[in-house]
């Protein structure tokens, strides 16, 4: 199985992700941590610890990360896509764990946890980068364990929260821009526009809906986000953008990637949070003068597959 930490702020499309990954065999889920997002943190983990207790994964350790961004105050998110409580008004249907909590950081249990691993470790990460930029600075030993780091986030040259930024990487543009930058060719970025394209509709939530407890809960958890997309993009269906990338890290080249440099804006300006995505070809980049070899971004997907695999997956389980 592949050893995986989980950094996330549930939201349904990473309600879809835990659920994915705490149940597939071939996952050894070693530690969720969350961070502040979709809503607040402390919502966000109440929300991680009902989701691994709907999966029967009350052995999952799940430790309490950061509340803000690194540098800026995090600037107001107009919508509530997800719902008042992350996942669409029903997380109080959920069992409640509120003591379940690890006593550790989110830092130090993902420090810990890799510490530990005997193996190269799959380190997913489905909301704002701050604890994964705060990992990376305080523990820079813990580098050499991470095989992979697989991150939701950024668009090519488009925007969901702002014209121009996507919602992980614009709620904390220094941290991601810390995290792009050090990475070594072990970084896959899901950006939006492979995630939208391999949007799901009624007839799979529907499928889902019909193959037992976990997916009724799952399905049951989506009215308000479904709205969001009606509202906003004529869409009958969902954007699991986050079950995309833990489908990655599950299945490495599920999706199909390029590398390419990519720079986060940083500014304060209309572009805060963008992902610049050089594609420029390799000579031309040099010509400039870029040397990066950059990320791995996911550019294309079988994505009648990747539904299926996500489908199959959180299908097969009673
Ligand atoms: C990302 O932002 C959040 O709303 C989702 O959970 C996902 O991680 C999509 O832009
Ligand atoms: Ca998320």
């Amino acid at each position: 199985p592949t050893p995986m930490i989980i950094d996330t702020d549930p939201g349904v499309d990473d309600a879809f992700a835990i659920a994915l990954a705490a149940t597939s065999q071939d996952v050894d889920l070693l530690a969720v941590t969350t961070v502040f997002g979709n809503v607040d943190l402390e919502q966000t983990t109440a929300n991680a610890l009902r989701l691994l207790a709907v999966c029967g994964r009350e052995d999952v350790p799940v430790a309490v990360g950061a509340e803000r961004p690194l540098v800026h105050a995090q600037r107001h998110r107009d919508s509530t896509a997800h719902g008042d409580d992350g996942l669409s008004g029903f997380a109080h249907t959920l069992p409640d764990r509120s003591t379940g909590v690890d006593p550790r950081t989110a830092v130090r249990l993902m420090a810990d946890v890799l510490e530990a691993a005997d193996e190269p470790v799959t380190l997913v990460a489905i909301g704002p980068l701050t604890n994964v930029a705060l990992l990376l600075a305080a523990h820079p030993e813990a580098r050499a364990k991470i095989g992979r780091i697989v991150v939701m986030g950024g668009g090519l040259g488009r925007g969901n929260v702002t014209a121009a930024a996507e919602f992980n990487i614009w709620a904390d543009p220094e941290a991601a821009h810390r995290v792009l930058a050090g990475a070594s060719g072990d970084l896959t970025l899901v950006p939006l526009d492979l995630t939208h394209r391999c949007a799901v509709d009624q007839a799979w939530l529907g499928a889902l809906r019909d193959s037992g407890p976990l997916g009724r809960t799952l399905v049951g958890l989506t009215p308000a986000y479904q709205e969001t997309y009606r509202r906003s993009l004529g869409w009958d269906g969902i954007v699991v953008h986050d079950a995309v990338a833990v489908a990655e890290a599950i299945a490495p080249n599920l999706l199909r990637t390029n590398a390419f440099p990519v720079e986060v804006e940083c500014s304060l300006g209309p572009a805060r949070g963008a992902t610049v995505v050089d594609g420029r070809s390799a000579a031309v980049r040099e010509s400039h003068g870029v040397l990066a070899k950059g990320v791995h971004v996911a550019v294309d997907a079988d994505v009648d597959q990747v539904r299926a695999f996500l489908l199959d997956r959180l299908s097969t389980v009673d």
